[in-house]
């Protein structure tokens, strides 16, 4: 045998130098969920080691985080069902939780990046990423209300715009409207090609964000096509997106490596609360070793071609590099 790839496999040092993907901390994206009130630490039961935050505590854990070189933190904000209505109008309340933790965030720790959730779905009394009526999810007039949105946020302090809502041509709105009002520096990080998918019902829980009626079908994508993403990867490039976003992760690396194929933007993509509960589930019951599943699938998202991943186990896994 001439060839013998076992050779690059002898030792751990030969296995690093031929090693092809790496993951650092700079690599991750760190989801945090913020509630009103003040001293507020509540577990959320289906994401185990993930919590509600108000404020305060939430900058303690983004600090905490910090230490150990994550820098990026995505938030969303669970709000009470009293405050939901058809427009998600508490989303543009002057100075309403959510806004208030942005500019909090910004001045407390400067260098973190912070990312911030364009849609109506938190805020939404029919839980719906958009307006709805007779039953239907309007696409231009919640491309407004997103507009404004992102204003707000920007406003806020907000690094990074993640419209996760999947109406059509809010990426383009987005980007006039910041630039007009001189935010010509807030990025947008477009979920681009985001999936009707079954892995999102932990998130649901945590925010209480759950659609009242129906399911997203008729904006969020078939879980049964690829060549669609790359559609929508064309246009949310030529709208200005200066990250695409592929989500879920896992049921989805192929997407991950198509986009890679097709754009020269760096790809986001998000492993999302399902991806993470079922991992911490099996390894609860001692039928995974946890940290490994957990390191491998970190990986295999960045092989297959992702530069950043949000995931609910950026903080424990850059605890554990750090120890
Ligand atoms: C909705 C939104 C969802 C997630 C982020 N933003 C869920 C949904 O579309 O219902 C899911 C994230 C996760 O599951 O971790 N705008």
């Amino acid at each position: 045998m001439l060839s013998r790839p076992r050779r690059n496999r002898k030792n751990d040092a030969i296995r690093s130098m031929a090693r092809e993907t790496s993951l650092g901390p700079q690599h991750l994206i760190y989801p945090l969920f913020v509630t009103d009130g003040k001293k507020i630490k509540e577990p959320i039961h289906s994401m185990p080691g993930i919590f509600r935050y108000s404020t305060d505590l939430l900058l303690k854990e983004a600090e905490e985080c910090m230490r150990y070189g994550i820098r990026a933190f995505c938030l969303f904000p669970r709000i009470e069902e009293k405050l939901k209505d058809k427009t998600g109008s508490f989303s543009l309340r002057k100075n309403n939780f959510y806004l208030r933790t942005i500019s909090a965030l910004k001045k407390e720790l400067p260098e973190a990046v912070i990312m911030t959730d364009v849609a109506l779905d938190p805020y939404s009394s029919d839980g719906h990423d958009g307006i709805v009526e007779d039953g239907k999810i309007l696409n231009d007039r919640t491309v407004e209300v997103l507009v404004k949105m992102a204003l707000v946020q920007a406003e806020a302090g907000a690094d990074i715009i993640g419209p996760s809502d999947m109406m059509d041509g809010r990426v383009k709105a987005i980007r006039e409207a910041l630039d007009k009002k001189g935010f010509q520096d807030v990025s947008i990080m477009s979920y681009t090609a985001k999936y009707a998918s079954g892995f999102y019902g932990p998130f649901r829980d945590a925010l209480d964000s759950a659609p009242k009626f129906g399911d997203k079908k008729t904006y969020q994508m078939d879980p049964a096509n690829a060549r669609e993403a790359l559609r929508e990867a064309k246009l949310d490039e030529e709208e200005g997106a200066d990250f695409l976003m592929v989500k879920p992760a896992l049921s989805y690396l192929d997407v991950i490596s198509k986009l890679k194929d097709i754009t020269t933007l760096p790809l986001a993509a998000y492993n999302v609360s399902g991806e993470y509960a079922m991992v911490k589930a099996a390894g609860m019951k001692g039928w995974i070793d946890e940290k490994k599943v957990r390191d491998e699938i970190l990986l295999s998202i960045r092989r297959a071609g992702a530069s950043v991943i949000l995931s609910y186990f950026a903080k424990e896994w850059a605890r554990d590099q750090a120890r």
